[in-house]
């Protein structure tokens, strides 16, 4: 696949984790898994009620993860020489190791609110470095 368009893919599939990690605030859910990363000792929980929910959001938040750090790595391949990119294919990636951190301290701290609002500020983050990597591969910004 296109650079471009993995860095598009990559975008979407972190704007509807942010949806699926609003759903799992709102729901109520985000202790169902009161342990990480494993969730009630197991790889895979018995997948029903909030744990799905939960349990959905950290599945979901791995595969993203995946397409953060292949985008950034093809992204700085080939456009290490680009000043904007290559800064952006070094800031996204470090962005999401800090992110995985959080996530996890939210479910330790049993949902501190300054831990949980500090996951949905690197969110917006790597969603906003995501989006302007994917401007600037396609010329738009
Ligand atoms: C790229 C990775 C991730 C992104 C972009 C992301 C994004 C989000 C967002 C936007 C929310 C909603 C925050 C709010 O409504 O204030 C959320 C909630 C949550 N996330 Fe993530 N997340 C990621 C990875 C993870 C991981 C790896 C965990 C591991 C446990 C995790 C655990 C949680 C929990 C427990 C909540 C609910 C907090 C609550 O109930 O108040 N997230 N996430």
């Amino acid at each position: 696949m296109e650079i471009k368009k993995l860095s598009a893919l990559t975008t979407a599939a972190v704007f509807i984790l942010m949806l699926i990690g609003a759903y799992v605030t709102q729901s109520g859910s985000g202790l169902a898994c009161p342990d990480w990363p494993t969730c009630h000792g197991k790889i895979i929980p018995e997948l029903r009620g909030p744990v799905l929910i939960e349990y959905t959001h950290r599945v979901f938040a791995s595969l993203s993860g995946v397409l953060i750090f292949l985008t950034s790595y093809l992204v700085w391949k080939y456009h290490k020489h680009d000043k904007n990119l290559s800064k952006l294919a070094v800031a996204t990636p470090l962005a999401l190791v800090v992110q995985v951190f959080l996530g996890a301290f939210s479910v330790q701290s049993e949902l501190n609110p300054l831990i949980v609002t500090a996951h949905l500020g690197i969110a917006i983050t790597i969603f906003g470095l995501l989006l302007s990597t994917t401007l600037l591969l396609r010329r738009q910004i």
